[in-house]
């Protein structure tokens, strides 16, 4: 039964805080779709801590972090309706952190349960060019293999002319620059972020809509009976 609630989470790895806020402002535009929750969480630390304890600002930024973000569970992925997943551009692609918390996820994709569950993606990095749109993909590429269905920002919503200046069709982009030349996050960059959020919420409810006159969404949330049993496991 549609009780007209859903559940947005967002998902995201950060190592200096640019993902948190990019999250933050992608949580408002769900929120402004009529019954949307949101829970923003962050995946789990890989990196050692004695890394943290010889850099201070690494360490405070890590403790703020996980002062103010649960860690994000597996099952908080299946319960949700609809999610977005955020990380840092980490040489030219998708963070290991977020990596490890999608490898767990092996009995989740035997048993189909993220198939039709509608993912946008999100991501920061230090330079203009520095790999945005990769990582993009590359983070697109195992949640595509999960059955899920990317949400983007098609161009005639994402600005009002072709030269945007912050996000990309694929996603949020925050270009946060480096030591003196770091960038503010823009007013453009937090409206391609809430561009993002009300979107993916939206698409979250019609796919979850549960009406009785289109039937397009009873169909798109019945899953092929024999899928899961046919598959090896991995
Ligand atoms: C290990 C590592 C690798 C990085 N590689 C890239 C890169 O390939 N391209 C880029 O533009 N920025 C790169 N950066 C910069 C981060 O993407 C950028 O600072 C981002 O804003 C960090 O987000 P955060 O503050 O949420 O951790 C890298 C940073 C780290 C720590």
């Amino acid at each position: 039964m549609d009780t007209g609630k859903q559940k947005i989470l967002i998902v995201f790895y950060s190592l200096g805080g640019s993902l948190a806020k990019v999250a933050k402002e992608i949580a408002k535009g769900a929120k402004e779709v009529e019954g949307t929750e949101v829970e923003i969480k962050r995946v789990k630390e890989l990196v050692a801590d004695e890394v943290f304890e010889k850099n201070p600002r690494m360490k405070r930024d890590k403790e703020m972090l996980e002062k103010e973000f649960e860690e994000a569970a597996v099952e908080d992925l299946i319960e949700a309706d609809g999610v977005a997943i955020g990380t840092p551009v980490h040489f030219g692609s998708f963070a290991s952190q977020i990596k490890q918390y999608l490898d767990q996820l092996s009995p989740v994709w035997l048993e189909g349960k993220l198939v039709n569950k509608p993912v946008s993606v999100f991501c920061a990095s230090g330079s203009l060019h520095g790999g945005e749109e990769v990582a993009l993909f590359s983070l697109l590429s195992p949640l595509i293999n999960f059955g899920m269905i990317p949400v983007g920002i098609p161009y005639p919503i994402q600005g009002e002319g072709p030269e945007f200046d912050a996000g990309s069709p694929f996603g949020v982009v925050y270009v946060t620059g480096h030591g003196k030349n770091r960038k503010e996050f823009s007013e453009s960059d937090k409206k391609v972020a809430r561009i993002l959020g009300n979107r993916l919420a939206t698409m979250t409810k019609i796919i979850k809509c549960g009406c009785d006159s289109c039937k397009v969404c009873r169909s798109m949330a019945q899953l092929p009976s024999s899928a899961s049993a046919k598959r090896g496991a991995h």
